[in-house]
């Protein structure tokens, strides 16, 4: 091959199409029925990173974001089964629960899913406060997802908020994340979207579970000690595939990845 055959070819991206609420939803579409394994969960996540890579500014992500991440942020709410988040961003973000527009809600419904999908925290300790906006700033009950070590006493307190799971596998002092999922397909929750925190998200890396994952780089720098996206003691290599970009008036870039070889559901992006 020659040596310009060689080359890495590069695109200069060009603001050609633009991209409304209904295309919005479309190019976030979950893959259809047929490529997702019925039996198991489609895993997308969705993050918001400065240029630096910090994923918090004044310890929240929600500073990063303008009007077009948190546009996005709803449409893929409103496109998932259920969200996926750990307790600390729970605590942190100060949760409730999901609220869709009747657009979407009627899109939902023809798409044959519940009409607003719960919250699932992800905690090892069920150390959630009774009186959280979680449990009652939401019009659909929350599932806590905890480990067997903590249960009963999580379902002692919560049970009457909130649909408490023993999600342990061998270890019963935390979740194991392939239960919890298991979980979520036994009732019908196939469209996961997980919301981080960073904590949640490298556990989900470390296992290869992710399908995809959404980017938004907020035009910003952050210096200091903002953590990344993903933490863990774990490092993995997991090559991802590009599937598109997207850009707003603010300079926003809005980076959609599936993983280059899928391991669990069968098909790419
Ligand atoms: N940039 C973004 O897009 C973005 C998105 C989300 C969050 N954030 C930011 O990230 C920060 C929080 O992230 P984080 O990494 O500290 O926390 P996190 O990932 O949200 O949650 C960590 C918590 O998850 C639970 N957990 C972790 N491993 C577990 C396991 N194996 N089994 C069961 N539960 C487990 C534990 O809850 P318990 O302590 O209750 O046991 C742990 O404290 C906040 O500052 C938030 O603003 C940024």
């Amino acid at each position: 091959m020659s040596a310009e055959g060689d080359a890495p070819r590069f695109t200069m991206l060009g603001g050609v199409n633009q991209v409304g609420p209904d295309g919005l939803a479309q190019c976030y579409a979950y893959p259809e029925a047929h490529a997702v394994d019925p039996r198991s969960c489609w895993v997308r996540g969705n993050m918001i990173a400065s240029i630096d890579g910090g994923a918090t500014s004044g310890g929240k992500s929600g500073d990063l974001g303008g009007v077009g991440d948190h546009a996005l942020f709803a449409v893929l709410r409103g496109l998932a089964d259920v969200i996926v988040v750990g307790a600390s961003t729970a605590r942190v973000e100060n949760y409730s629960g999901v609220r869709l527009s009747a657009t979407q809600r009627q899109e939902r419904q023809h798409r044959g899913q519940a009409e607003v999908p719960p919250i699932a925290v992800l905690t090892r300790s069920g150390c959630l406060e009774a009186d959280a906006t979680l449990f009652h700033r939401t019009e659909v009950p929350p599932l806590i997802l905890t480990s067997a070590d903590a249960v009963s006493d999580t379902r002692a307190r919560l049970g009457a908020l909130a649909d408490v799971l023993d999600a342990s596998g061998s270890c019963t002092d935390s979740v194991d994340l392939r239960v919890a999922l298991d979980l979520l397909a036994e009732k019908g929750l196939l469209r996961v979207l997980t919301e981080g925190g960073p904590g949640v998200l490298g556990m989900f890396t470390e296992q290869n579970l992710l399908d995809e994952m959404c980017l938004t780089v907020a035009p910003a720098l952050v210096g200091g000690n903002s953590v990344r996206i993903v933490t863990g003691p774990a490092e993995v290599h997991t090559e991802m595939q590009l599937s598109h970009v997207l850009t707003d008036d603010e300079g926003c870039l809005y980076l959609r990845y599936g993983r280059r070889n899928p391991a669990r559901c069968g098909e790419a992006l």
